[in-house]
């Protein structure tokens, strides 16, 4: 029987040789005549193991990563084919602790499946949501999400069903479905993998929320820095379409949606729901003031669901699965499982997907193993650039959305970025302030302005200028932001400064100038 061997095919593992890898592979599988093919599948979200070979045995899958190209003769060599030992056998892939550890329910098939063998999809549990979609009544299948506890996972925390609601009770001629691809967060690439190793899931998703809403057009904004995401997406659209997913009978049925992906030229504001709506219908990305909800008013004046890729692409399986069996994971009010991205000076970076209430600290250290320098962490930033720095004096904090926000902190799309004890906080803080600055897109005056005088007081600090009159301005100018602007944005930004001041007063506190002394 041919052997099948895993070769991820993610922008994570291509950037660490996996073309390469792959190209070694399928020259020395002729070379030597092996019954074996490739599956250039998504990632199993390991990236400090990138690339990741797998190969298909009687025992289940067997892993050995990192693998370069030039190990892949003594891989074939020590019996890659059934699983053979080799220095960079990690065993069985499920077995790996990182992986093990996990409840993967929107990221079942990352890294499994072909990301474009509908087939495979099928196989592995693909299509039943919506099969059950086309059978169901819209305010059922609304019901259902809103029973599932399901929030979005863009940022806001926004429940989805009430949402879809909004839209399906909303009149218009016309309506649609945007999924936020933009994915703009440091440290953040779930919507990404998904797009990479498994489109049929985002496709599932929105066809299923098309057809709880009344929907039938539904696009995918994502940024032009997502190449490879762009290539599968559209890929994996047309192959839905051919397939009678997409189109004018969803699965056969009475309903019709279709769907396209549209590129942003790369401003974080786009991120924003109606900068982005703005973006989308070939405007300049300036954000909208609301109301009107985009629910009500959204994309060309119509009624608009827009939501992240994760909320989208975790609707299939609540919906196969029912309600109960998805916020049966979770804590409090939220629901069900979150895909934490783990990135920065970490050991073991990748995507942990759990069910919300592990703490920071379990997270950093246990999963994340600490960071890589083998430095102490001093900071972790979660939800973002505009998310607060937590000192491990809060890492009992649970990931929960009310748990952070009452340790003034924010979930975000969880992305969570560790720093070690050589970061400078009020460099951080003035970094917060510059990348506001940078990216805003200038409509109200507290965020405009304000993040260019935050820059220049942050500089102030650190010349050690009135240290103590200006860390009393920055903070104020923080508080006019915070409430003053018009989006999070502005709004948020004040977390990062916020936190970093409060939690690391001493690196607030520079040395007296130099010159000044002199
Ligand atoms: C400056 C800014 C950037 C944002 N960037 C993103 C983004 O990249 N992706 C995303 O899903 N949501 C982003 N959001 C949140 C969206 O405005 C919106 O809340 C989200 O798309 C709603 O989807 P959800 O309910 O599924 O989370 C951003 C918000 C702000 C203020
Ligand atoms: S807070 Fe900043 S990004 Fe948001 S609307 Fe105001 S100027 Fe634009």
């Amino acid at each position: 029987m041919t052997v099948k061997i895993y070769i991820p095919r993610d922008a994570a593992a291509v950037a660490l040789g996996a073309e390469k890898v792959a190209t070694a592979m399928a020259e020395a599988i002729a070379a030597r005549g092996l019954d074996a093919t490739i599956v250039r599948n998504g990632s199993r979200g390991m990236h400090w193991l990138e690339p990741l070979v797998e190969v298909e045995t009687a025992e289940g899958r067997v892993a050995y990563g990192p693998v370069k190209a030039r190990d892949v003769a003594a891989l074939l060599d020590a019996g890659l084919l059934t699983g053979g030992a080799h220095p960079l056998c990690l065993g069985k892939t499920e077995d790996i602790p990182f992986l093990k550890r996990q409840t993967r329910l929107t990221f079942a098939r990352c890294g499994i499946t072909d990301p474009l063998s509908l087939d495979d999809y099928r196989a592995h549990g693909g299509l039943r949501g919506l099969e059950k979609a086309v059978a169901m009544q819209p305010a059922a299948i609304v019901a259902e999400v809103t029973e599932s506890g399901l929030r979005g996972r863009g940022g806001a925390g926004f429940p989805t069903g009430i949402k879809w609601k909004t839209v399906l009770e909303a009149q218009g001629e016309r309506k649609y479905i945007v999924c936020n691809a933009d994915e703009g967060d440091s440290g953040t690439f779930a919507d990404r993998m998904i797009m990479e190793g498994d489109p049929f899931v985002l496709i599932e998703g929105m066809a299923i929320a098309g057809i709880a809403t009344g929907a039938t057009k539904g696009y995918v904004y994502t940024r032009s820095e997502y190449p490879h995401a762009i290539a599968v997406m559209t890929a994996a659209i047309g192959i839905a379409r051919a397939a009678g997913v997409l189109g004018s009978s969803v699965l056969g049925s009475a309903h019709a949606f279709d769907m396209e992906v549209r590129t942003g030229a790369g401003a974080y504001v786009c991120g924003e729901e109606t900068s982005l709506l703005n973006s989308l219908e070939g405007k300049r990305g300036l954000v909208r003031a609301k109301p009107p909800l985009p629910a009500h008013k959204g994309l060309f004046d119509c009624p608009t669901v827009i939501n992240n890729v994760i909320s989208l692409a975790s609707v299939p399986v609540i919906l196969d699965k029912g309600a109960a069996y998805y916020r049966d994971f979770g804590m409090g009010r939220s629901r069900g499982t979150i895909p934490i991205q783990i990135a920065g000076n970490v050991k073991h970076g990748g995507l942990f997907e759990i069910g919300f209430g592990l703490t920071l600290g379990e997270l950093v250290d246990e999963i994340g193993g600490g960071t890589a320098s083998g430095r102490p962490v001093k900071a972790v930033q979660v939800g973002g650039p505009l998310g607060a720095y937590f000192p491990r004096a809060l890492f009992d904090t649970p990931f929960d959305y009310e748990a952070f926000a009452a340790k003034d902190g924010l979930i975000g799309h969880a992305g969570i970025v560790v720093f070690d004890d050589t970061a400078d906080m009020l460099k951080q803080a003035r970094f917060a302030m510059e990348f506001c600055a940078v990216e805003s897109c200038g409509k109200c005056t507290p965020c405009r302005i304000g993040s260019t005088r935050g820059v220049e007081v942050a500089d102030k600090i650190a010349a050690g200028i009135e240290p103590e009159k200006n860390r009393e301005l920055l903070a104020d100018l923080c508080n006019t932001m915070k409430f003053g602007s018009l989006c999070a944005l502005g709004g948020f930004t004040p977390y990062p400064v916020m936190s970093a001041m409060t939690h690391f007063p001493e690196d607030f506190e520079p040395a007296p100038r130099v010159e000044a002394a002199e």
